[in-house]
């Protein structure tokens, strides 16, 4: 095969990654929880050279229908560098994609972007991976996209490389609200944000041993079908992230004050009944958690905030079509 197209969504971390162990392999010093959604996917096809009948010696990576940085498109070649080694293949590629979330907005661009690159790649390039290999793959373009493999929460593993996979994880049925704040790229991406804070925020090493505290309770309360459970540690969970992250040096802060005046409504309506719990990713734009009954109500009392849409559990990456063959 040497042409594919691949589609994957975003997902919400419920326990962050803030933090690698090994940047070569993106290697987590924790493990990590997500919701993936069932909007906001991103669509990426791959098409191999040979089948374009050019013969470069680059790839070229087209993003929302224009010609991506040099950044982004030096991120897609060491990615596919990585398929081509697993593939025995020097052929170079033709990659275009489209986010339906706003890119490097803290809505999880690099997950479902990734996620969708590993399926076209690995289709076009002709690797036979399973679902676990295809994780692990893509966790290599970004750590967050390892869950984007799989369908509704998934708890990525730290580890070593070939232990370093998402899989899925029952829990309590839940919607989520996506209040959209600020579609803006952040200043400093994910990855540069996540070196700063490992090398010099005086916090980092207790950041590390509460994540792992609060996924192993994260797991108990998804086991035992509790979402208030869930939805405590997934809020206590997301601030002590932010914190980490503002005590950087020099500092950084993604929250902006309409996000936090989403987390206060959100408190506020607790104390009302409607019982839903707060998160955001690196970026200003919120996650709201909430049970399947009440998820329309939630989305109705934020719509002041910025654009919300009510989103639920969806699929892990597919492929959607698989190409033509070279002759
Ligand atoms: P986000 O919060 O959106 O995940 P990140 O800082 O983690 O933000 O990642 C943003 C980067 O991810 C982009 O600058 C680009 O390099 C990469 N990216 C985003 N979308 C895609 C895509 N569809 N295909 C490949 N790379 C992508
Ligand atoms: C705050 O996966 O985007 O969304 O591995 O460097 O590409 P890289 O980082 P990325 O980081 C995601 C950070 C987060 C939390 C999470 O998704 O778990
Ligand atoms: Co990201």
């Amino acid at each position: 095969m040497t042409t594919a197209t691949a589609r994957a969504y975003p997902n919400i971390a419920l326990v962050k990654y803030w933090g690698k162990q090994d940047e070569d392999l993106i290697l987590p010093v924790a493990g990590s929880l997500s919701l993936t959604l069932d909007a906001f996917p991103t669509t990426t096809t791959v098409a191999l050279d040979a089948a374009t009948g050019t013969d470069t010696d680059i790839d070229t990576f087209s993003l929302n229908g224009a010609v991506a940085s040099a950044d982004a498109t030096g991120r897609v070649t060491r990615f596919l560098d990585r398929v081509r080694e697993l593939a025995g293949s020097e052929t170079r590629a033709t990659v275009t994609s489209t986010n339906e979330a706003p890119t490097g907005a803290g809505l999880a661009s690099s997950a479902s972007g990734f996620a969708a690159l590993a399926t076209a790649a690995a289709a076009a390039y002709g690797l036979d991976l399973d679902r676990r290999d295809l994780s692990r793959l893509a966790r290599r373009g970004s750590g967050s996209a390892s869950r984007s493999l799989v369908d509704g929460l998934a708890v990525w593993h730290a580890g070593d490389d070939a232990h370093s996979y998402a899989e899925a994880v029952a829990g309590p049925d839940m919607r989520m609200v996506i209040v959209t704040v600020d579609t803006a790229q952040k200043a400093v991406s994910s990855r540069a944000a996540m070196r700063r804070t490992a090398l010099t925020s005086p916090f980092f090493p207790a950041w590390i041993s509460s994540t792992e505290e609060s996924l192993a309770a994260m797991l108990e309360a998804c086991a035992a079908d509790d979402f208030t459970r869930v939805g405590r540690i997934t809020e206590s969970h997301a601030l002590r992230m932010h914190a980490v992250i503002q005590s950087c040096d020099p500092p950084i802060r993604y929250l902006a004050p309409t996000s936090v005046a989403v987390f206060d409504a959100v408190a506020a309506l607790r104390e009302q009944g409607l019982e839903a719990y707060s998160t955001a990713d690196a970026g200003p734009n919120v996650a709201v958690i909430v049970r399947p009954e009440q998820a329309e109500d939630l989305r109705d009392a934020l719509a002041g905030f910025g654009s919300v849409r009510l989103v639920g559990a969806g699929d892990g990456a597919r492929l959607i079509d698989a190409g033509a063959t070279a002759a």
